[in-house]
């Protein structure tokens, strides 16, 4: 059914003419008014904590926001999305990312013919048996030897998704295994790779959906020739594994399809984590530890399809972070992790959010009327104080930020912790509070300045505040809590899809630069001279082949 045009809906109109009071608020009034304000701006939901209070609205305003989702269809959409409806309409396909983690004895869903829960758990059967052996030392490379080195060869949602929770759960990891993640064209991430492993030890897992996308095959076939030249091609199979949809090509590159480890197209690349892309994380952590990440998510997806609409916390996260972008014209949110181990959390979340809502047309192919998803980019905390944060505070953009912590850590440096949960309180703190130039005045009276002084510097010194910040809390990052962190954010970019109206599954922008690329590949490798592009792009391409 095709929705109305966002801005010309009645409730879009209530928030716009609600949004004209709104941005005169000051959050420190807004707190001073409401001493419960954290309580009645919080909530809860498998195992996570959002506190959303530091953002400038008030009870009507969610009123409001949550009218608004009610009228777009979220809670609608969500259920066509858990059922297997096929949403993602412009690939004609279902969109289940949601039945990778569901347990078992879930309900059977049933898609094209196809009983989706059991093949999943084939599937997970498959990855568990596989993680185990190459853990214990029963699966071997040609040689006899344990292995000791795996390397993921794949890009954006196949590499992006098991490279950050890897890092995430290092803890939990098997120290004799060291996983590697190769995404990038660039020879130098191969190179880099090849150096640190021997063939004899080392495990390749190919991991793409398609099996088609350029820079995979090309470090796939560069890891196949380098393994090759060291050993005869009936080792391979003891050395290289598939991770796809596409059995065919699997064959071709030469992978035995009894070492493929399939998932379906209703898995989206950037939605595939916890599907056998997630194999390298299984062998990292364990299957175990790997179960517990998928039984987040699903308390998780539990929590959003039966939380009501204004206790919901990613439909939350995602209301507040709509208002932000429409009403107070924020244009980027930071992500800042205030945990070393979720240093990739941020890049993670830029593919999840700006590949899935990064779309100017609606589900119905009209132009959408209002701005859509603002850029996603951060660093870990306290790194980012000391970098960008200059410009978060006192830069001429508003950029909210998202601010996540565990409350506990995992190591025994109490006083690191102390001070890490200090600063990341601090922060949202200042960003809401500011400091006015009164306050800076008072302050460097107090150190005893000159008048004059006192009044060249206060302008410098002032900070505006009253810019909003989320923040999301779980006691220890462990494998549930991270499944349950990145589910959240996916059903955040879910509802935020459905108000824009756009198709938050496909991802048609990223063709024209493939398409290109290969045009240009192959005048950069032959004889043809670049002459069909703009004076730019052909002085470009005259460069490089000089320089071969
Ligand atoms: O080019 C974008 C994209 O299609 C992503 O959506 C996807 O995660 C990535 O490329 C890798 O795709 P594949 O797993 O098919 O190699």
């Amino acid at each position: 059914m095709r929705q109305p045009a966002l801005t010309s809906t009645a409730s879009f109109q209530a928030l716009a003419d609600h949004a004209a009071d709104a941005g005169k608020w000051q959050m420190r009034d807004l707190f001073g008014a409401d001493p419960d304000r954290f309580k009645k701006m919080s909530v809860e939901g498998a195992g996570l904590f959002l506190d959303y209070s530091k953002n400038r609205l008030d009870g009507r305003t969610l009123e409001l926001l949550v009218d608004l989702a009610r009228t777009r269809g979220v809670e609608r959409q969500r259920d066509a999305m858990f059922a297997g409806e096929k949403i993602n309409l412009t690939e004609d396909r279902a969109v289940l990312h949601t039945a990778l983690r569901a347990p078992f004895d879930a309900p059977a869903l049933v898609v094209d013919g196809q009983d989706v829960g059991a093949d999943v758990h084939d599937v997970l059967a498959r990855v568990r048996r596989f993680s185990d052996a190459v853990r214990s030392g029963a699966w071997r490379g040609h040689t006899g030897k344990p292995i000791t080195d795996v390397v993921n060869i794949g890009i954006g949602g196949s590499d992006l998704g098991p490279k950050m929770v890897c890092l995430a759960l290092r803890q939990y990891s098997l120290p004799t295994l060291n996983l590697h993640f190769v995404s990038n064209v660039d020879g130098h991430d191969m190179d880099a790779t090849l150096s640190q492993v021997d063939p004899e030890t080392t495990l390749f897992i190919v991991a793409s959906k398609t099996f088609t996308t350029s820079e995979t095959m090309m470090n796939a076939q560069t890891a196949r020739r380098w393994f090759l030249a060291l050993a005869q091609p009936e080792a391979l199979a003891k050395h290289f594994v598939a991770v796809s949809t596409n059995t065919e090509a699997i064959k071709k590159f030469g992978i035995d399809p009894a070492n493929m480890f399939p998932f379906w197209d209703w898995v989206g690349g950037r939605y595939s984590v916890w599907s056998a892309i997630g194999l390298p994380i299984a062998l990292a952590v364990g299957y175990g530890y790997f179960s517990d990440f998928l039984a987040g998510a699903h308390a998780m997806d539990q929590h959003f399809k039966s939380a009501p609409l204004d206790r919901n916390m990613p439909a939350l996260l995602a209301l507040v972070g709509f208002w932000n972008r429409q009403f107070l014209d924020c244009g980027s949110v930071s992500i800042a992790p205030y945990h070393q181990d979720l240093n990739r959390f941020p890049a993670y979340l830029q593919q999840l959010e700006m590949e899935s809502n990064g779309k100017r047309v609606t589900r119905g192919g009209d132009p959408v009327d209002t701005p859509t998803c603002p850029a996603i980019w951060g660093e870990c905390g306290t790194n980012g104080q000391h970098a960008y944060f200059q410009l978060l505070h006192q830069g001429t953009d508003v950029t909210p930020i998202d601010f996540i912590a565990a409350l506990r850590p995992g190591h025994e440096f109490a006083q690191h912790h102390a001070a890490l949960l200090a600063n990341c309180f601090a922060q949202s703190e200042a960003f809401m509070r500011g400091k006015t130039t009164d306050e800076v005045r008072a302050d460097l009276q107090a150190q005893g300045l000159a008048a004059d002084e006192i009044e060249r510097l206060a302008p410098h010194k002032t900070f505006p505040g009253n810019r909003p910040s989320n923040t999301i809390l779980m006691e220890y990052l462990t494998p549930h809590s991270l499944g349950a962190l990145v589910a959240l954010y996916e059903h955040k970019t879910f509802v935020q899809g459905v108000l824009w109206d756009v198709n938050s599954f496909d991802q048609w922008g990223v063709e024209l630069g493939k398409v290109l690329a290969k045009n240009i590949e192959a005048e950069l490798t032959g004889d043809a001279q670049p002459a069909k592009h703009d004076s730019s792009t052909n002085g470009l391409i005259a460069m490089a082949k000089a320089a071969v």
